[in-house]
């Protein structure tokens, strides 16, 4: 006899996270009160042109954030991200170059600014044959180092001025979103921040800060104002109580 399979189809949720999500896990944001890029001027650690003029002090201030990385934990707020993965088809798209969306358990990831425990070469920085993985063993990149075509050792990092590569895979999972949820990004940068206007408008979106983030007028946004663990609960306790 014929058996016919019920299939539930999993309503997919699609997380836009920046700096705020790991804020919790003891990184510092980049901007706002002794943000990141008060302390470290953004034009010489996260430029091309401040990878030419001084590849030593890049080198190192990568180096320090990899780390800290390595001391850090997921906090709540990533746990939570991934643990939606049991009710709904989530796809998390970020602008942190952590790797703490992975270490909490989350699946599909797609980094749009780079990943920090990854290292290509400065003349083609998103060649597949050069990109290496760091590990505990191989954290620190000498001043020096060459990657396998013989150029300088870079962090594959996404720097400003620089085109973003998975821009279009980010686009094609906002686009199909049941729901987004925006958290901890200040919406600042771009392409990143302008994903909410590919957010389909059948589709719910919220918003977790603690402080006031602007989006585009035009969009009905649910937020939750609060932080990133906290946020995160309520959110469940919504999505859960919804579907
Ligand atoms: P920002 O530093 O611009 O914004 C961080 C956001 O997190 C702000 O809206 C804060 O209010 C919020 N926040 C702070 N603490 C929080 C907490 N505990 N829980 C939740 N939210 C909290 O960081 P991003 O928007 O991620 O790019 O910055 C975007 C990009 O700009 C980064 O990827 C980086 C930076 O320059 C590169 O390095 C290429």
């Amino acid at each position: 006899m014929r058996q016919t399979r019920l299939i539930s189809k999993m309503k997919k949720v699609v997380f836009l996270t920046g700096a705020g999500i790991s804020a919790e896990s003891g990184f510092s944001t980049f901007r706002g009160n002794n943000g990141l890029w008060d302390n470290y001027p953004v034009e010489q650690v996260a430029t091309p042109q401040g990878w030419k003029e001084n590849p030593t002090l890049v080198t190192d201030f990568y180096n320090n954030l990899r780390k800290n990385l390595i001391k850090a934990k997921p906090n709540e707020g990533h746990l939570k991200v991934a643990e939606l993965e049991e009710h709904f088809d989530v796809t998390v798209v970020t602008q942190n170059v952590d790797n703490l969306h992975e270490r909490a358990g989350s699946s599909k990831i797609i980094h749009l600014h780079g990943e920090l425990m990854k290292v290509c070469s400065s003349d083609d920085p998103d060649n597949p044959e050069y990109i290496e993985t760091l590990d505990d063993e191989h954290l620190i990149v000498k001043h020096g180092e060459l990657a396998k075509d013989g150029s300088l050792l870079r962090p594959w990092i996404v720097w400003f001025g620089e085109a973003v590569p998975r821009m279009e895979e980010a686009i094609e999972a906002v686009s199909d979103a049941d729901i987004f949820v925006i958290v901890g990004t200040s919406l600042n940068v771009y392409p990143a921040a302008g994903l909410i206007n590919f957010v389909p408008q059948s589709a719910k979106i919220y918003l977790i800060d603690p402080f006031n983030v602007e989006t585009p007028r035009g969009y009905a946004v649910e937020v939750i104002q609060e932080v990133a663990s906290k946020g995160m609960r309520i959110l469940e306790q919504i999505l859960l109580k919804k579907s």
